[in-house]
């Protein structure tokens, strides 16, 4: 299997071809076989029928799509040409290619939230967090050691990890697959809390002195989980992709206790990019800034707040997911603790970013195949070092897709 390893495996090649039968889109009514030659399944467009293929194999947050329409120009920014000249933001920063206002909203959002501590933490901005995650494992790797070092995770496991690491082939690292299974002392954890997969938080499985742990907060978000404490790790990895939905900005943060680890993070950045992009930072401070005013200086002509759509959704999906499931008998989903969410103040219920769906039925012993007969795509438990009774299913895309995936899941016996 390959992937094209800047994103969430959003073009994941499967070993196997699939065949799939679709309606011809120009009305006709004509029935086309259309032979794919993998499963590269790209996620820009709702079903257009109700037998179309209903595609919620990568977490694309389309999702939040409605939400940000509903805000009309509150979110848009003007950028005069001479703005986006200089390769530097701010040379008084050691992180010379972050935007300083950027900056400031990233840190006033985490106060809104509660869910990092910022104060005595160095900020660094890359292209999504996918760079941070490689620009960390870079920090985190010594130079001078005959082998590279071991990154492990526990598995389930984010399925770009082992990519992200072994794509470049580098001397400095290497994936060495499920952290619970591993031994030795010479190993980067990445805990991703809570898990891109079954939603579930987690802690560092390993405990070794020589250990170093970096962790993925892509989902600590109130809209996927209750906001506990705020999260006051060495390194810590945000998206906005997941925070706010604007995946296409390609933007991500990470807040980190140690100089010289964000220094040498900050050199990896410049060395493979010379920075991130300054359009996207202005944009997303300019967005920021509307999540933040929105609670701390609301305005009668917009109630809309995003933490509140973020959990409102989820909320009535996961509901009919369940519903779904029960209808048919055949599959099974886990179930989830209710904590109090300092951010909102109430008692609430994890609610994943994704579905790990278990298919029960006798005979079946690969989840996402049998979907796929159906015309549902999912990304399969294997690609995850899990079982492939197991299937993941994004719960952030839009509403016709999830409201077609729950309508279809429901009639299979
Ligand atoms: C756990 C996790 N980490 C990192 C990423 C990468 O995010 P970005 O879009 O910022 O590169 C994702 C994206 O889905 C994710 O789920």
């Amino acid at each position: 299997m390959a992937f094209f390893p800047q994103n969430e495996g959003l073009f994941c090649e499967s070993p196997k071809p699939i065949t799939l039968i679709a309606r011809h889109l120009h009305g006709r009514g004509t029935w086309l076989r259309i032979k794919r030659l993998s499963s590269a399944t790209p996620t820009a467009s709702p079903p257009t029928s109700k037998d179309s293929i209903v595609n919620l194999d990568a977490g694309d947050p389309t999702m939040y799509e409605s939400f940000w329409k509903g805000m009309g120009d509150q979110g848009a920014i003007t950028i005069s040409s001479w703005q986006t000249i200089s390769y530097f933001s701010d040379v008084t920063n050691f992180c010379w290619f972050l935007e300083p206002e950027f900056a400031r909203e990233i840190r006033r959002l985490h106060k809104l939230v509660g869910n990092a501590v910022t104060e005595d933490r160095y900020l660094i901005v890359g292209t999504g967090s996918s760079q941070l995650l490689q620009a960390a494992i870079y920090a985190l790797s010594p130079s001078d050691t005959p082998s590279p070092m071991n990154v492990v995770s526990a598995v389930p496991y984010y399925l770009t990890y082992a990519p992200l690491m072994d794509y470049l082939r580098s001397g400095l690292f290497r994936w060495a697959g499920d952290a619970c299974t591993f031994k030795g002392d010479a190993y980067i954890e990445l805990v991703c809390s809570p898990s891109n997969l079954d939603g579930f938080r987690r802690q560092a499985v390993l405990k070794s002195e020589g250990g170093k742990t970096i962790h993925d907060l892509a989902y600590y978000w109130p809209q996927y989980t209750p906001i506990t404490n705020p999260a006051d790790h060495d390194i810590s990895i945000f998206t906005v992709s997941k925070s706010i939905g604007h995946a296409g900005s390609r933007l991500g943060w990470a807040l980190v206790k140690d100089t010289a680890v964000a220094q040498k993070m900050t050199k990896f950045i410049d060395r493979s990019t010379i920075g991130v992009s300054k359009v996207s930072q202005i944009q997303v401070a300019k967005i920021f800034k509307v999540v933040s005013d929105s609670y701390e200086h609301p305005i009668p002509e917009n109630p809309n707040k995003l933490f509140d759509f973020g959990r409102r959704l989820p909320v009535d999906r996961w509901k009919k997911l369940r519903e779904a499931v029960k209808a048919s008998k055949i599959f099974s989903l886990p179930e989830f603790p209710s904590e109090t969410c300092k951010f909102t103040g109430e008692k609430a219920e994890t609610l994943p970013a994704f579905a790990w769906l278990k298919c029960e039925k006798e005979g079946i012993e690969d989840c996402a195949s049998f979907l796929r007969t159906h015309k549902i795509l999912t990304r399969g438990g294997s690609y995850f070092g899990a079982s492939p009774n197991y299937t993941r299913v994004s719960m952030i895309d839009r509403d016709e897709t999830f409201d077609l995936f729950t309508e279809r899941l429901s009639s299979l016996h």
